[in-house]
């Protein structure tokens, strides 16, 4: 009896309504947050005799990627830095996608000279590409850390490193006749700026990890000078923010950052569901010929921050960038 009347006034007393409210706003976060506009389900892009190239497919938001492009029948290539978690990776993507259509490659994408070795072996074995998603990319590296080649880390992996890579398979994406470029950016572009000098760990100031919001805020600012590049190639490039997605790409942030993030876990998307607006710009037939934008984590276009939208500052971005990277020799 007393337990009864101890668990009754328990489950209705001013706290637990309370708790109970706050499961629910919870519940409701985590359904608004995992909702989807875009049913992949509906998309019946098939991708066999298509090639796939993805970076970072190792973890998160670029393996699940993988896994619903090799169960469409393409021939996806993992590019990963380290060989071993290639090979892990790949073997579970084999087993849940039943494709024999997998290679692994590895790349440095931080590695001007790695990027390069890559892309010739790449290019002796596929002439044609017909999808490339740069998704590869670190965050809570402190500015101006920098690599052998005297880039700035972040923004050699974020944006650099997609540049050249993106520029070195240019020929085959343009033979394959049809081909997608997909930039996984981010939403934090907004806290970014662009300042050319930063590529080089120089430049104007950056607070606590804004060095990532300038490097993804570059990589949109990018894609709109390539596709003005591309213009009537058949070759299309845009950028999207997959959402917040609970993968490792917080493992450099102090660990209140990371103890956060896991706490937020249960709301936020799982890397299947982050990779669905990847696969939106990657399958989806209505996105045909559309070239230069950047997609939300809800698939609509949306403008970026203003610097992003100035074609003169992308121009000069692509200067500096093309010099840093040696392009401008071969382009
Ligand atoms: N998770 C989010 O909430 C979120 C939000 C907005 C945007 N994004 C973007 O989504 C993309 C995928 O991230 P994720 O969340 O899936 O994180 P993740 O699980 O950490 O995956 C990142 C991938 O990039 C690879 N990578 C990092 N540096 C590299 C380098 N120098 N060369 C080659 N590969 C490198 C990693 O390889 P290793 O395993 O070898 O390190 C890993 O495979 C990133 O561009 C990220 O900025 C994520
Ligand atoms: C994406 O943009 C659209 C249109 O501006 C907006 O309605 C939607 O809420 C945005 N989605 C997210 C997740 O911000
Ligand atoms: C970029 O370089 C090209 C050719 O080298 C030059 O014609 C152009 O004026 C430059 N643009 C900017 C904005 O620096």
């Amino acid at each position: 009896m007393l337990l009864c009347s101890l668990l009754s006034t328990l489950a209705w007393g001013p706290s637990s309504v309370f708790l109970i409210l706050l499961l629910l706003l919870g519940l409701t976060v985590r359904i608004w947050q995992r909702s989807h506009p875009w049913d992949i389900q509906q998309c019946f892009t098939d991708l066999t005799g298509k090639t796939a190239v993805v970076t970072g497919a190792n973890s998160g938001i670029g393996k699940a990627v993988c896994q619903e492009l090799a169960r469409r029948g393409a021939r996806v290539i993992l590019a990963c830095r380290n060989r071993e978690h290639g090979q892990r990776a790949l073997a579970e993507i084999q087993a849940a996608s039943n494709s024999n259509q997998l290679l692994l490659g590895e790349v440095d994408l931080s590695s001007l000279v790695s990027i390069q070795s890559f892309a010739q072996w790449l290019l002796q074995k596929e002439p044609e590409i017909h999808l490339l998603i740069n998704n590869a990319g670190i965050c809570g590296i402190p500015h101006n850390t920098l690599t052998p080649e005297g880039l700035d880390v972040t923004f050699a992996t974020n944006y650099v490193g997609p540049f050249l890579l993106t520029n070195l398979l240019r020929g085959a994406l343009q033979k394959a006749g049809s081909a997608r470029v997909v930039n996984v950016s981010s939403s934090q572009q907004v806290h970014g700026y662009i300042d050319g000098e930063h590529l080089t760990g120089a430049g104007g100031p950056l607070t606590f990890n804004q060095n990532y919001c300038c490097s993804k805020l570059m990589l949109i600012s990018f894609t709109a000078e390539l596709a003005r590049r591309l213009q009537r190639t058949g070759v299309t490039v845009n950028s999207v923010h997959p959402g917040i997605v609970y993968t490792n790409i917080m493992r450099n942030l102090p660990w209140k950052y990371r103890f956060l993030f896991l706490l937020f876990s249960f709301f936020i998307k799982d890397p299947k569901q982050g990779a669905m607006p990847v696969l939106y710009l990657s399958l989806a037939q209505e996105l045909d010929g559309i070239s230069g934008k950047y997609f939300n984590s809800s698939c609509v276009i949306t403008l970026p921050t203003k610097p992003a939208q100035d074609p003169q500052v992308s121009k000069s971005l692509w200067n500096a960038t093309a010099q840093l990277t040696n392009l401008d020799k071969t382009d």
